[in-house]
């Protein structure tokens, strides 16, 4: 079964509360959500592989670790995923950006898929699926899905806030699957939101109404 790992640091809960809070506007809201990215994205990558190589100090010679060259790929889902983005690459810029694109119908909160274009090499990439929100879980399930469709073999998907039901789902769709959340709420209301979560991500971020 996959993992379910809570970040509870206090930069990232502290930052998040700005980012619930209704009266942050939307350059503030950005702002935040590339900045806990970018602090999910510091834990996320603990478990990278090193290697050994020699250099010289102004001391010495030394042996010293760099990071071993794996390939990695980050997928936002389209839209709000946008916005968690550069706040990842700013800690591994050399990744590669694909993009895939869902809207939940709002009758009846299933997932369509509009886009998708992903990086080559898929099979040998590690990928972190990224979208502040893990509602019903069903937008993550289809990425996810659309990822494996096209090969690829390591995903790990990171998210800001998730409700109970979402992380549920998706560790019963995919088992093999890591997931990473700042945090975990209380439920989902009848709309399908998260309850207290932050409102529409995509909306917020993109001042959209
Ligand atoms: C939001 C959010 C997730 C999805 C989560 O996107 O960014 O992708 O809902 O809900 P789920 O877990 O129930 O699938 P939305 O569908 O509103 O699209 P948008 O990002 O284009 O606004
Ligand atoms: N999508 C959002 O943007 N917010 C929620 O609370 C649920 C789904």
């Amino acid at each position: 079964m996959g993992k379910v790992y809570v970040f509870d640091h206090p930069l990232i809960q502290h930052k998040l509360t700005y980012i619930r809070d209704k009266n942050t506007g939307t350059k503030e809201f950005r702002e935040l959500v590339e900045e806990v990215a970018t602090l999910m994205a510091f834990e996320i990558t603990r478990d990278l592989p090193l290697e050994e190589v020699e250099i010289e100090t102004p001391v010495s010679k030394a042996k010293a670790k760099v990071i071993a060259g794996k390939k990695l790929g980050v997928i936002p889902i389209l839209r709000a995923g946008i916005g968690m983005v550069d706040g990842i690459l700013k800690l591994i810029p050399a990744a590669k950006v694909g993009h895939i694109g869902l809207y939940r119908d709002p009758e009846t909160l299933k997932p369509v898929e509009y886009y998708v274009k992903l990086p080559t090499d898929v099979e040998e990439r590690d990928f972190i699926i990224v979208d502040p929100m893990l509602a019903t879980g069903g937008s993550a399930i289809e990425a996810i899905n659309a990822l494996k469709k096209r090969g690829a073999k390591s995903i790990k998907f990171m998210c800001l806030i998730a409700a109970p039901e979402g992380v549920e789902a998706v560790k019963n769709a995919h088992p093999d699957v890591d997931i990473y959340i700042a945090a975990l709420d209380e439920k989902l209301n009848d709309h399908g939101y998260i309850v207290p979560g932050l409102g529409d991500a995509g909306d917020r971020l993109f001042g959209t109404k």
